[in-house]
């Protein structure tokens, strides 16, 4: 069975919509290990309660950003993972690092991309009047938050809405949407083709 380390800064919520997953068969992939950015991202305490093996790379530990990415990439690597996902991961991560693990490295990114990259995408959404927002997978190239897309998930934006419903109604479909890409990856049924990701739908 393929395996897959989860990258994380913090609560975790998508992490554990995988772990679940893989639990429950729906995944068929396994969880090799989470890594943390920050030692006391929530995130870890679920994923060592679910027996997964967990690691803290803490950026405040290095004298540089390509020392940092080094050590992340070592610690990958010791784990063998057919796949690298970011899940809530809140570091960008250099050049050298994505090439590493190119065509097998995607993130979660919360918002209907290319539409608002980077941060407080929720609240950006909101003060642009956006009816429609959202949530996508994506493979990582080394533009932040830009890459092939595997899946997308589109909610409204009701006029009553604050910061906090609209993030709470997006997070519901990412814990939908991330194990079903991350699903097809390893089912192999993933190709780029010209920058555009092609569904396998014959299985
Ligand atoms: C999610 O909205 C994810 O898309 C974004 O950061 C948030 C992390 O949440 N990159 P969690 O840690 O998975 O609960």
């Amino acid at each position: 069975m393929k395996r897959y380390v989860v990258l994380i800064s913090g609560r975790g919520s998508n992490m554990a919509s995988l772990l679940d997953a893989s639990a429950s068969g729906r995944l068929p992939a396994s969880p090799a290990a989470v890594i943390s950015s920050k030692p006391e991202a929530e995130g870890l305490r679920a994923a060592r309660n679910a027996g997964v093996e967990t690691r803290v790379v803490d950026p405040a530990r290095f004298p540089s950003r390509a020392a940092f990415d080094d050590a992340l990439a070592g610690t990958i690597d010791a784990f063998s993972p057919d796949l690298v996902i970011l899940a809530g991961f809140m570091r960008i991560l250099g050049n050298d690092f994505v090439r590493r693990f190119a065509g097998r490295l995607i993130n979660i990114h919360p918002s209907l991309l290319p539409a608002f990259p980077g941060l407080n995408t929720h609240r950006r959404a909101l003060a642009e009047g956006v009816r429609f927002h959202g949530c996508t997978v994506h493979f990582v190239t080394p533009d932040l938050d830009h890459g092939p897309i595997i899946a997308q998930a589109v909610v409204p934006v009701f006029d009553d809405d604050i910061e906090a419903s609209l993030s709470a109604r997006v997070l519901e479909k990412e814990h939908l949407v991330l194990p079903q890409a991350v699903a097809w990856f390893v089912e192999d049924r993933l190709t780029v083709v010209e920058g555009r990701v092609r569904l396998d739908a014959s299985r």
